[in-house]
């Protein structure tokens, strides 16, 4: 099928804001999940998607390309994104109540650098709201992964932070294939610092103990726990994180979130690379698969990897499974690949 995003879609949405061009995308999604003839068409537009199967724990991923999160904020259109060829998706952030994030425009596009840059601030409609539609699609067979990425309220303080995470896994424990524990965006004040010796420890043993007590509760084993990462960390950080998740029993690791660092600016982009907020897509790409080989090297296989951060391509994707992840995921790609990228990239996998 020709790429028509490319040379029809996109420079449309081109013209919109980032953020309006993105909810008209998951309202456009949300609307072909519902009816037989959008479901076709979806699957239309991934075209042929091979099977891939990776088993990761008890999880059955049938291929290694997953969504990252913060696309589908709210749990809206994980189905039309599996239709779209996507093995996994991770619906969230979510946070114990609803919150507005950040003022707009918070999403910036650095389109010759196949970058974003996003301070969105943890928007969404609270857990309750998500959980509604998540019971609905736990209800029904599914052949993806659903992942849910646990968040705390901006003006919670780190010291209470514990209890917000506790309350977004308890609301979604049951629905949910695996808990992504979001402890590296960098656009909640303060937050990274759950990363950090003084709250890690406490923060994710408190989690990996709701999530055995949530498991007992329904005679289930605990749901696969992963930690998202940031990519600013200093080698010594990353390896007490490391330290302390295989000490508390965490079961796998995200890497990595956004980044704080900012290319070398060339003329035409260097306004959008003064915009505060975490920076994605092709110039994280690098840093985050170091990232991955350098975890891989100091677990072993001992913890698996979900790779993310610049993938756009096959290749881009073959890199990080070569350094190391199990599987990968992508959102940045998608908003220059368009619709189809997840069936480009699975065919030439
Ligand atoms: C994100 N990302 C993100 N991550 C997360 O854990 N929770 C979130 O709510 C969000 N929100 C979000 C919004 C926007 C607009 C972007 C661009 C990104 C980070 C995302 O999941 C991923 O880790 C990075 O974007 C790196 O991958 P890509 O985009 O380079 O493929």
């Amino acid at each position: 099928m020709p790429n028509y995003y490319q040379t029809l879609l996109f420079p449309a949405l081109k013209r919109l804001d980032p953020e309006t061009a993105h909810e008209r995308t998951v309202t456009a999604l949300s609307l072909a999940q519902r009816t037989l003839a959008g479901r076709a068409a979806l699957r239309l537009i991934a075209g042929r998607v091979p099977t891939r199967p990776v088993q990761i724990g008890p999880l059955h991923f049938p291929n290694e390309l997953g969504v990252a999160a913060g696309f589908d904020k709210d749990a809206r259109v994980a189905a039309g994104l599996a239709l779209l060829g996507f093995g996994h998706v991770e619906v969230g952030t979510l946070t114990p109540r609803p919150q507005a994030g950040n003022p707009r425009p918070r999403i910036f596009r650095l389109p010759s650098d196949g970058a974003v840059i996003n301070r969105m601030g943890f928007p969404n409609g609270g857990v309750e709201a998500a959980a509604t539609r998540l019971r609905r699609l736990a209800a029904r067979p599914r052949d993806y992964v659903l992942g849910v990425s646990l968040g705390k309220q901006k003006e919670t303080p780190l010291a209470e932070a514990a209890a917000d995470y506790v309350s977004v896994m308890r609301a979604v424990h049951a629905y949910a294939d695996y808990l992504a524990v979001n402890i590296s965006s960098p656009n909640t004040p303060g937050l990274r610092e759950l990363q950090g010796g003084r709250y890690l420890e406490h923060l994710l043993a408190v989690l990996v103990a709701e999530n055995r007590a949530l498991a007992e509760q329904v005679g289930a084993p605990p749901k696969p726990l992963w930690v998202k990462i940031a990519p600013d960390l200093e080698w010594a950080e990353l390896d007490d994180i490391l330290a302390t998740v295989l000490s508390v029993g965490i079961d796998g690791i995200i890497a990595t979130n956004t980044t704080l660092w900012r290319p070398d600016r060339s003329s035409e982009t260097c306004q959008v690379y003064e915009e505060a907020g975490g920076l994605s897509g092709r110039p994280l790409r690098a840093r985050s698969t170091a990232i991955i080989a350098h975890i891989s090297r100091q677990t072993g296989a001992a913890l698996p990897i979900i790779g993310v951060g610049g993938i756009a391509s096959a290749a881009d994707a073959r890199e990080k499974l070569d350094a190391g992840a199990a599987v990968v995921q992508l959102y940045t790609g998608m908003i220059y690949g368009g619709p189809g990228l997840a069936g480009r990239i699975l065919r030439e996998l």
